[in-house]
């Protein structure tokens, strides 16, 4: 039997996403949609290649680089693209806005879930518990010691926010509890609304190196952010700081990064997204007893994954449609 030929709007999905998004793009009715059946391994570039051409909207996750080669291979059909990921850097802005095509992500419904993560991993990192299980298990656990193991404690602590949006005030928001004396923040320009409610202080870059007791990474990787966090950073923190970046590898050059946690520059860093990811098991930071490496889990909570699903589909559906989409990038 021959099959009619679809009218309705092709759609690729480059993973096999969460099932609520799924749901919804089967129910829509709306849509003949294509799904790269896998979420252990990434669609190929050159599969992905063939299999965007000729697509009216796009669903991907922050592996597909979405570029100008690969609009180019899509085509003029191509209208949306909807990404399952708050971070955008894996989209070329430009090009997008260029050629027209709209842009969904997923940002406000991860934030908790990314600042629960964090304040786990800064805590992780800053009372030393990967290597304290560690020693534990293997044999380093003699008697009880005055000052084995110590680390630092958030109570009375300046804590600092590189980038405030939403997720730095959901961390901060988090942390004031264990009795934090005071947030400052650095980003391109004040924020006094979002500044507010966290009673934090607007800083210069500098300053808030020079005074985080805790610094959190939590901007967009953009072309102004990219190795911000580097040498000059990292020199003006103090001995006892902790590092924790939970944003984007791309923000912090590991290099100095290294250098700085290798000489005792700082104290600790708690990472959970690196250059490259996976960060190849052989990497120099894998060895430092101070760094602890998380393998980009942040957003990892069922609730949140599939909520993200379900926002990345639903942005999808209302793109193609011709109205607004419930989260838009604007370009
Ligand atoms: C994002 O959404 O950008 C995270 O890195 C993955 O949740």
């Amino acid at each position: 039997v021959q099959r009619k030929m679809s009218t309705l709007p092709r759609v690729f999905v480059t993973r096999q996403i969460p099932p609520e998004g799924l749901k919804i793009l089967r129910d829509s009715g709306q849509v003949n949609f294509e799904l790269w059946d896998s979420d252990d391994v990434p669609v190929p570039r050159k599969e992905l290649l063939e299999k965007v051409r000729g697509v009216d909207a796009l669903l991907c996750v922050l592996t597909e680089k979405v570029d100008a080669e690969l609009l180019e291979a899509a085509g003029p059909k191509l209208k949306v693209v909807s990404t399952m990921s708050v971070g955008f850097d894996h989209l070329s802005l430009e090009e997008l806005k260029r050629r027209g095509i709209r842009v969904g992500y997923t940002p406000d419904v991860l934030t908790d879930a990314v600042a629960e993560l964090t304040v786990a991993l800064l805590l992780t990192t800053s009372r030393r518990l990967i290597e304290a299980t560690h020693e534990a298990k293997t044999g380093g656990w003699g008697t009880w010691r005055t000052l084995w193991l110590c680390g630092h404690e958030l109570a009375n602590s300046t804590v600092g926010i590189l980038g405030l949006g939403r997720i730095g005030v959901a961390i901060a928001e988090r942390l004031a509890p264990f009795k934090v004396k005071k947030f400052i923040y650095a980003d391109v320009a004040p924020r006094p609304e979002l500044a507010a409610s966290i009673n934090a202080e607007y800083v210069s870059l500098d300053e808030l190196a020079e005074r985080s007791d805790f610094l959190a990474a939590c901007c967009a990787l953009t072309p102004e952010t990219k190795e911000i966090c580097n040498r000059r950073l990292f020199s003006k923190m103090k001995n006892t700081s902790i590092f924790i970046n939970t944003s984007r590898g791309g923000v912090v050059n590991q290099e100095d990064l290294y250098e700085a946690l290798a000489t005792g520059q700082i104290a600790g860093a708690g990472l959970d997204v690196t250059v490259p990811e996976p960060l190849p098991t052989t990497h120099p930071l894998f060895t430092l007893k101070n760094c602890v490496i998380l393998p980009h889990i942040a957003s990892a909570s069922y609730t949140t994954r599939n909520a993200m699903s379900a926002l990345a589909a639903n942005n999808l559906l209302l793109g193609l449609q011709g109205e607004p989409m419930i989260r838009e990038l604007k370009l």
